[in-house]
């Protein structure tokens, strides 16, 4: 097999953050593999440059692939380097991200295996994660009231329902609860954020979300549920549990992120990301390599 390339000449506007299960995707050429640095450190992982013909012209359109937890899952969730994820990709030109992750189901009706497509996140972090860019002089403020892109979220949304004869099940909105960890939650803690009106609960949408809306990228999380945490009469989240649904269901999750790419790699969806893209540089992450 000829050598991968490691470098990458044209901007690059969409990237997937793969989580837990998801950690690669089929159907895509392997354009060049990148290890950057950052003023923040590396990332989780090299960025792959995948190549994906656009559904409408058939042109290659690049789409930057990351493993937020590691090639082999070896980065914990508080260990997540953030700020160096979104620097790098934001870096090679990023400008929409579609973050998928693992998540425990807070609601009856999310079964484990149902998508969901967040619409708003509480905090429930503790603080240790470095989650802004703006320190050491350089002080900035972003609005967070809705934490993820509408636009991309309706894009998300509708190739999500065009897969529901192929079993894919959707839920259009819902509260990620973003936790601590790597503990899961007491079942006191599980029962409070229900009453708070969660949906579903992980351990990756913060400061990921915080940090994207402060490098001006569009970011959408596809959460999919492995779990009923432990406030359900079923059996406790373990990891076992979450690996076993993310396994079995991986097919599907592909499928929905695959149809995701196509969609934003339409000439209408490029232009969006194109004019997002040419709203601002970013000045600020000087010294990536
Ligand atoms: N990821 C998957 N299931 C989870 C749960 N129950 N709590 C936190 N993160 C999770």
């Amino acid at each position: 097999m000829a050598d991968v390339p490691t470098t990458y000449a044209d901007p690059v506007h969409i990237a997937v953050i793969g989580g837990t299960g998801l950690q690669s995707l089929p159907n895509f050429t392997l354009a060049a593999t990148l290890t950057p640095t950052t003023p923040w450190g590396a990332p989780s992982s090299p960025i792959s440059i995948l190549q994906h013909p656009s559904p409408s012209s058939g042109a290659p359109i690049p789409v930057a692939f990351l493993s937020r937890h590691g090639l082999h899952h070896e980065i914990a969730p508080h260990e997540v380097p953030n700020r160096a994820n979104i620097a790098a990709l934001r870096a090679l030109g990023v400008r929409t991200i579609i973050a998928f992750s693992a998540v425990g189901s807070l609601q009856e009706e999310i079964h484990p295996r149902d998508f969901v497509v967040p619409d708003q996140i509480i905090d429930r972090t503790k603080g240790i994660r470095p989650f802004t860019f703006f320190e050491g002089g350089m002080v900035g403020h972003v609005g967070f009231g809705d934490p993820f892109d509408e636009g991309l979220a309706k894009i998300v949304r509708r190739c999500g329902h065009s897969l529901e004869g192929e079993g894919v099940r959707l839920h259009d909105k819902g509260t990620v609860i973003c936790m601590e960890g790597p503990q899961f939650s007491t079942r006191a803690e599980s029962n409070l954020y229900r009453a708070w009106g969660g949906s579903v609960i992980n351990m990756s949408a913060l400061p990921e979300a915080k940090l994207a809306r402060e490098a001006e990228v569009g970011y959408q999380m596809i959460c999919m549920a492995t779990d009923y945490d432990c406030w359900h009469d079923s059996e406790d989240v373990n990891v076992e549990m979450v690996m076993g649904h993310m396994k079995a269901n991986s097919e599907n999750a592909r499928r929905f992120v695959g149809a995701v790419l196509d969609e934003l790699s339409k000439e209408e969806h490029g232009e969006q990301v194109k004019a997002r893209h040419l709203e601002g540089q970013m000045k600020w992450a000087g010294g990536i390599t």
